[in-house]
């Protein structure tokens, strides 16, 4: 039996995997049994401590899960704050930043997440110039021209870690080091990469990280993460800001902000306390299985599914070398979105993206029957659909 089946234990934490065959942590990772526990306490606290809570428990919270997210990309204590979710980042990210001068070029990749790239869009309006690097295949970003692309009139660099479509692996490194070089600014999405793919903030020197707890860190809606680097903590001053940004939040002081230290300084109204503490339970059961172990497994069951899908001759949109695959794989097989609401109805959790077909992504509590199973049932769905047609 393979060592990473030790991950199977964590299978009794959740209620989910019961009663469905759950390969769908790209988009929503399961919910912990734990979650019940960590919203009873939360409505306790409410219901008990009133507005008291705040000063007891609820004011410090977005500081604390902040790092607990960064110890899981080893982060600087301090250097990350939570936030609604990764377009609110990027938002407070542009923030820092004035695009009136000369340098005011913003590049990013059409592999990008949609709201993202939407986001830097309209961007345009307040004087970015923004260019699109293309994919030529739909399923990787071509790194070279991305580099290329790169110059001094760059003023930030917006890509995405992993890729949401494909799976591709981003060679953050080579972008990170090529932005610099020319005085650019790097802002990482790491939402498809934290929690299955492993990542150093720090190692990577990378400017900004951003992304959010509800796909691979299990820890629901509502909780998404920036990270910035410390000398750059101290140095910019978010324009996209409130009172929990203020040095002296309740002086209520009248007039221009006094910016406070990281990571309340990238922070800037009242806090998302309920998705907060439903985000902790994932994130200590991450810290607790290590992501180094989840890669691990994750590569070997990626490379099943492509094994399998090759077997029955269905297109893979996804890379085939696990060094540049992340957790998901898409396959695109004959009529996929039927397909795909078809597993949907039989308690096979997956979904369907456009120009990637069905998206497969099996986490550390996967068994490696979920894959055979939902495999199987593809198989049997195209069997009775090819039946049904003649
Ligand atoms: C890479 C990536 N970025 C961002 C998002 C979501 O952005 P937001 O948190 O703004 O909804 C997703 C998926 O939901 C994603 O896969």
């Amino acid at each position: 039996m393979p060592t990473s089946d030790e991950l199977l234990r964590y299978r009794s934490e959740f209620p989910i995997l019961e009663h469905t065959t759950y390969l769908i942590s790209n988009s929503l990772g399961a919910m912990p049994r734990a979650v019940y526990d960590a919203m009873k306490g939360y409505a306790d606290t409410w219901a008990t401590r009133g507005v008291r809570a705040w000063e007891e428990r609820w004011w410090t919270l977005a500081a604390e899960v902040g790092d607990e997210i960064g110890t899981l990309m080893n982060a600087a204590k301090g250097s990350v704050s939570t936030h609604q979710n990764v377009t609110t980042c990027q938002a407070i990210v542009a923030s820092c930043f004035d695009f009136s001068g000369k340098r005011n070029q913003v590049v990013y990749s059409d592999m990008n997440f949609p709201s993202v790239m939407y986001f830097w869009e309209a961007q345009r309006a307040h004087g970015a110039r923004v260019r699109m690097v293309k994919t030529d295949d739909g399923i990787t970003v071509p790194t070279e021209r991305l580099l290329d692309a790169i110059n001094e009139d760059t003023l930030l660099v917006a890509i995405s870690h992993v890729i949401f479509r494909s799976a591709y692996i981003n060679d953050a490194k080579s972008i990170i080091e090529k932005a610099h070089k020319v005085g650019a600014h790097v802002v990482l999405d790491t939402y498809q990469s934290l929690g299955t793919v492993p990542i150093d903030v720090s190692a990577l020197d990378v400017d900004f990280a951003c992304g959010g707890v509800l796909k691979w860190l299990c820890g629901g809606p509502g909780v998404g993460y920036l990270y910035v680097r410390p000398d750059l903590g101290k140095k910019f001053e978010p324009t996209f800001t409130g009172w929990t940004a203020h040095q002296n939040p309740f002086g209520f002081e009248i007039g221009p902000i006094r910016y406070t230290d990281p990571p309340y300084r990238f922070m800037n109204g009242t806090p998302h306390i309920p998705s907060l503490e439903a985000a902790r339970p994932g994130l200590k059961i991450i810290a607790q299985v290590g992501i180094e172990r989840i890669r691990e497994k994750s590569k070997r069951q990626t490379a099943r599914l492509i094994e399998l899908a090759d077997k029955h001759g269905w297109r893979v949109n996804t890379p085939r070398d696990p060094e540049r695959r992340g957790g998901t794989v898409s396959i695109d097989m004959p009529d996929s979105q039927e397909v795909c609401s078809q597993l949907l109805k039989r308690d096979i959790l997956v979904d369907w993206r456009p120009k990637a077909g069905v998206r497969m992504s099996p986490h550390f509590y996967n068994t490696d029957q979920d894959l055979e199973t939902a495999i199987s049932a593809v198989e049997e769905i195209l069997k009775n659909r090819t039946v049904a047609t003649r």
